[in-house]
């Protein structure tokens, strides 16, 4: 797996401003989602494009496209829902599937309660986002079923990775065909599986509670 660590003093100055507990919910929202198309300039950067000839007011020149299919961005719910604006706002083209994995708060493992992804992935380049990768259990599940799917290649985005658990996905997806794009690699994990230092839960904090608790 390559591992894309975003070296950017914006993207630093709104990490820690997305970081502090007196940030609003609107103004997480948009934080985030500044720093998903921040982000996502990085991880888009080997999507594949053929040539096509365009005409300019002036002549003809050749240009470039993105090929087909069209990329699969994939939210992992509900906080990676917070990112996905981000995103399709540099491709407006992509499809959209959605994975529901839910976190025992007791064993941290995952567990899918939604799987809305195609069954042919074939070809496909995929964006899974997830605003933490804490344990790297939900990724790990995700990862794997794109890829027996046929994903050509599978890109995650993530805000913050706890060391632990870029070491489980890197463990499980030793080949360049997945890549991890972070804004920032923090210390461990908790006793409770949070990131630390982080910035708590990512889904509370873009949604409240109404929702339930837990990614
Ligand atoms: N999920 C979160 O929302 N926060 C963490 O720190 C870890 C997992």
């Amino acid at each position: 797996m390559k591992v894309t660590v975003v070296d950017h003093p914006v993207v630093a100055a709104k990490l820690s401003a997305l970081r502090d507990e007196t940030t609003s919910t609107p103004g997480f929202r948009r934080l985030v989602d500044d720093l998903v198309t921040l982000l996502a300039y990085e991880a888009t950067r080997s999507v594949s494009v053929e040539a096509v000839e365009i005409t300019t007011p002036i002549t003809t020149t050749t240009g470039v496209r993105l090929t087909s299919p069209p990329p699969l961005v994939v939210p992992v719910l509900r906080a990676g829902v917070g990112m996905l604006d981000g995103l399709i706002r540099l491709l407006p083209d992509a499809e959209v599937g959605f994975a529901g994995l839910v976190r025992d708060e007791e064993t941290a493992e995952a567990s899918w309660y939604a799987d809305r992804l195609p069954e042919d992935a074939a070809g496909r380049a995929v964006f899974v986002l997830d605003p933490m990768l804490a344990t790297g259990g939900t990724l790990v599940a995700v990862v794997e079923v794109l890829l027996s799917r046929g994903a050509e290649s599978v890109t995650c985005v993530c805000l913050l990775a706890a060391p632990e658990g870029i070491d489980r996905v890197q463990a499980s997806f030793p080949d360049d065909n997945v890549s991890l794009v972070v804004a920032a690699v923090d210390d461990r994990l908790d006793e409770r599986s949070y990131i630390v230092p982080g910035l708590g839960d990512a889904g509370d904090r873009l949604f409240g509670s109404a929702s339930g608790s837990g990614g």
